[in-house]
């Protein structure tokens, strides 16, 4: 069943594109209106909405800080993201209004599936973002989005992340168009470039042989750091993930600007830094910090990799490598830039000889607390 890949990593990568099309195949219509009648929650629900909170783990865990950014910007609510390990023994703040979003891949996660308890046990609504259909998590929630990537197999989440941004994605928009706040009218837009998606991922996985001839250069290194700012800071953080979990190396991800209060005393000549560069249009502000954060480890002798949108052409002179991604809205570019991050890691794990679908130690689905 793994369709003549080695791996079922491999295969999963490999089906992105058609994933996150099935993730949004019928929640919209041609009017770029969001239809999520499924999910059993009212439009007046919705509305009365007046915090939310994601909660999850590991890769869900990073799907969820990019949601915040889209949730915040396109809706205006508050909105927290907190790994679920931590949540409950917090005393967060909640109540009837408050709209929990928990984002689990299994539905089986123990840490997530207390969170969830936790949350409802103080009246707050639960909304649950899985893959795994009757799975223990959306049976307990108030309402569901089912993300429909399929099974996947490895342990290394890929798929699973995507198809939960895209999930995230509709839950924004459709918070945004029933709450009619003034980002309303961005949402047919988004849907748009949303429903362009899946083929600007074929694109990127189209060009991922360099990619994967720069994870085999790196056989020497023993660690890696990822930066990032906005929504490049939760990929940074996956990109980081994968490359701990496959490659069983010691890798880092920080927010780009956190670099000058620690972290950037580990640098050293040659050591590798994947920079994940936002887009130079709209942004423009936080696309020339990430330049000086560039210039700033540049310096100091690493070796940069960038992930940069295509026609970018004032990163490359600056870096070693740079990895184009298709242009894309800030907000949606996750989707895109965590693509060259998973395959960097898996084929620098193949690389070493290590098992890529169940790397030591891990289990798929974390059934204890
Ligand atoms: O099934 P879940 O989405 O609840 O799993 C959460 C994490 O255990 C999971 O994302 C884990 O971090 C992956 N192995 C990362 O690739």
């Amino acid at each position: 069943e793994k369709d003549g890949y080695e791996h079922f990593m491999l295969k999963e990568i490999a089906e992105q594109p058609r994933a996150v099309a099935d993730t949004l195949r019928g929640r919209f219509d041609t009017s770029g209106q969001i239809l999520l009648d499924e999910v059993r929650m009212s439009d007046q629900d919705f509305r009365d909405v007046d915090k939310v909170f994601i909660v999850a783990c590991g890769t869900s865990y990073h799907a969820g800080m990019v949601a915040k950014y889209a949730i915040e910007h396109w809706v205006r609510l508050p909105c927290e993201v907190e790994l679920a390990s931590e949540f409950r023994y917090r005393d967060p703040v909640l109540d009837r209004s408050t709209l929990v979003i928990v984002i689990s891949q299994s539905g089986e996660t123990m840490d997530t599936l207390m969170a969830l308890r936790h949350a409802r046990n103080q009246k707050a609504r639960v909304l649950a973002i899985s893959n795994t259909v009757g799975s223990t998590i959306p049976r307990e929630s108030d309402a569901v989005l089912y993300t429909r990537a399929g099974i996947e197999v490895a342990v290394a989440s890929t798929k699973a992340f995507l198809t939960q941004l895209a999930a995230c994605y509709l839950v924004g928009l459709h918070l945004a168009a029933v709450r009619g706040i003034k980002y309303a009218d961005e949402v047919g837009a988004v849907v748009a470039e949303l429903a362009a998606a899946p083929d600007k991922i074929a694109e990127v996985l189209a060009a991922m042989e360099p990619v994967r001839e720069l994870a085999r250069s790196m056989g020497t290194a023993d660690r890696a750091l990822f930066i990032g700012r906005h929504v490049g800071y939760p990929v940074a953080l996956e990109g980081a993930l994968k490359l701990k979990e496959l490659a069983y190396m010691h890798a880092e991800g920080f927010a780009a600007g956190e670099l000058k209060h620690g972290p950037i005393s580990l640098i050293e000549a040659g050591t590798p830094v994947v920079v994940v560069v936002p887009s130079p249009r709209g942004r423009s502000l936080l696309h020339d910090k990430v330049v000086s954060n560039i210039q700033e480890v540049k310096a100091r002798g690493a070796t940069v990799i960038a992930i940069a949108e295509e026609g970018d052409a004032v990163v490359a002179p600056h870096v070693d490598h740079t990895v184009f991604t298709p242009r894309v809205p800030t907000l949606l570019a996750p989707l895109l830039t965590a693509v060259p991050l998973q395959v960097f890691a898996c084929e620098l794990a193949a690389a070493k000889g290590l098992d890529i679908d169940q790397p030591r130690n891990l289990a798929k689905s974390v059934t204890v607390e």
